[in-house]
């Protein structure tokens, strides 16, 4: 995050040259006056009213001072002060104004933490590997009085923040970097925070007859792992469970259905799904959310190779369903399936939501606005689509139905792993891994694989990998179920 906040006593006099300010919709000559303490004969001779526009940010330069004129809308929710906040961000960055001042004025403390949030959450840059090459960095002092209520919701927010930034840095490290292995050294990590964290390496998913996700590593030189993070918020009940299942592909080439060279070096946010999964459990963690909760992470890499998983072999899942693996390329589900089932067996949970870069099908569907959502329950979905919309990471729901089946009956298996006669790529990949839910446990299935990174920046996001799943995870969580 290139952005540091500070808290300083609203009664303090800002020091910084450039001073931000909150206005009303129509703000006029007197309110920027009373703001700027300077006379309106003198203010008229320096502002062009022509400039001055109250749908925008602007700034006025007066006397040694930039005061910075932030408008704020009559009908505002909390997410536009969010998205307020990430303009800021914009603003003080395409300006160059290092070192900003914010009084909170008329908005209340919650807006103005999520004004805060958002424009932290825009700030983010992964320049890990720009050598030399100099750093944005600002300082934004806040000048707010804050009760003890207050600094616990901003401890939250930081939480929430620390765990979006751990899922995109995941997401952006190259994948020569983060292999599966390296990725395993990172999660060890979480144990510090008072994650459990369980790693399963080849042997011991062979042992447990994982074949389905064992097969998709097969072509790669890279160990694969499963790795499992528990976190018990709610000692008292800790059979109440709570489950949560990342895709983390390191990099998908297809194996030997390669993919084309052109945009595969995209393929490395294949993992993206369970960066979201270990995001979220870092800043549950972190914010010590009332609630139990299990993270549960494939990790693999999917290469061609004189060792690689053929299309036309047949593997016995950890479910004990056989697939028959008609295309090397739809390898997610494969992943999935193994970790679904495992996830649904050992931990009996109460709900499991899976995360996956998993279709290119729902790019063509929903672009980089939804994620898809596909679920055998109704609640579920309901909560996951209000949420959705309160943090600005929707998702939109498509059907599953048993009618589809049909198309991902394998003649010689259990099933196979793609579907030949066209349309509903989406469907028919989450209807695949519904079949490995063996207990009927409430499931949701997310398809971000538009989501998970983009060329473009967005609302709330830079252009990269933008963490998507974590806000609205911990929404869901905090709203439903601490
Ligand atoms: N990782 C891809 C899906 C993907 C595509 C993610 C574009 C992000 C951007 C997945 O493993 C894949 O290759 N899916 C195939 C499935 C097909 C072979 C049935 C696809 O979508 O083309
Ligand atoms: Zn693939
Ligand atoms: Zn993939």
């Amino acid at each position: 995050m290139s952005v540091q906040v500070v808290y300083k006593n609203s009664k303090k006099i800002a020091n910084s040259k450039f001073q931000a300010v909150f206005t009303g919709e129509n703000f006029t000559m007197s309110e920027i006056s009373s703001l700027s303490k300077l006379e309106i004969t003198k203010l008229k001779k320096i502002i062009n009213f022509k400039n001055v526009n109250s749908n925008n940010i602007f700034h006025l330069n007066l006397d040694n001072k930039i005061i910075i004129l932030i408008p704020v809308k009559k009908n505002f929710k909390i997410n536009d002060f969010e998205i307020l906040g990430a303009k800021l961000y914009e603003y003080l960055k395409n300006n160059s104004f290092k070192k900003v001042s914010i009084s909170k004025n008329f908005i209340n403390i919650n807006n103005f933490n999520h004004f805060i949030h958002g424009l932290k959450i825009k700030s983010y840059e992964f320049n890990l590997y720009k050598g030399s090459q100099k750093k944005n960095l600002f300082l934004v002092e806040a000048l707010i009085n804050r009760s003890k209520k207050d600094k616990i919701n901003i401890q939250k927010f930081n939480s929430i923040e620390a765990g979006v930034n751990f899922a995109r840095d995941l997401v952006s490290e190259p994948p020569n970097v983060l292999f599966p292995k390296e990725y395993v050294n990172r999660l060890l990590k979480l144990r510090k925070i008072g994650i459990k964290v369980t790693v399963y390496n080849e042997a011991k998913m062979k042992k447990l007859g994982m074949n389905s996700l064992l097969g998709v590593g097969k072509g790669s030189s890279k160990e694969s792992y499963l790795v499992t993070l528990e976190y018990y918020g709610n000692k008292k009940n800790r059979s109440k469970l709570f489950s949560f299942v990342g895709k983390g592909v390191c990099f998908d080439t297809g194996g030997i259905s390669l993919k084309p060279a052109r945009f595969m070096e995209e393929m490395k946010y294949d993992m993206a799904g369970s960066a979201v999964v270990s995001g979220l459990m870092q800043s549950l963690a972190l914010r010590k959310a009332k609630i139990n909760v299990v993270g549960v992470v494939g990790l693999v890499e999917n290469m061609p190779g004189g060792n690689a998983q053929r299309p036309g072999d047949i593997v016995k899942s950890y479910s004990g369903k056989t697939i028959e693996v008609l295309n090397t390329d739809a390898e997610g589900r494969l992943v999935l399936a193994d970790a679904l089932t495992f996830t649904e067996k050992k931990f009996k949970p109460k709900f499991i939501i899976d995360l996956a870069t998993l279709t290119g099908a729902i790019i063509v569907s929903l672009g980089e606005e939804y994620a898809g959502l596909f679920s055998n329950n109704d609640e579920l979905s309901d909560k996951l689509y209000k949420v959705g919309l309160e943090v600005n990471e929707k998702v939109w729901r498509l059907p599953l139905n048993k009618n589809y089946d049909k198309l991902i009956n394998s003649s010689i298996a259990d099933v196979q792993n793609i579907n030949y006669s066209g349309g509903a790529g989406s469907i028919t990949a989450a209807q695949f891994l519904q079949r490995f839910i063996l207990k009927n446990t409430p499931w949701a299935h997310l398809d971000i694989a538009g989501m998970a990174f983009s060329k473009k920046a967005a609302n709330l996001n830079p252009s990269g990998a933008t963490g998507f799943g974590v806000r609205l995870l911990n929404q869901l969580i905090d709203k439903y179920y601490e």
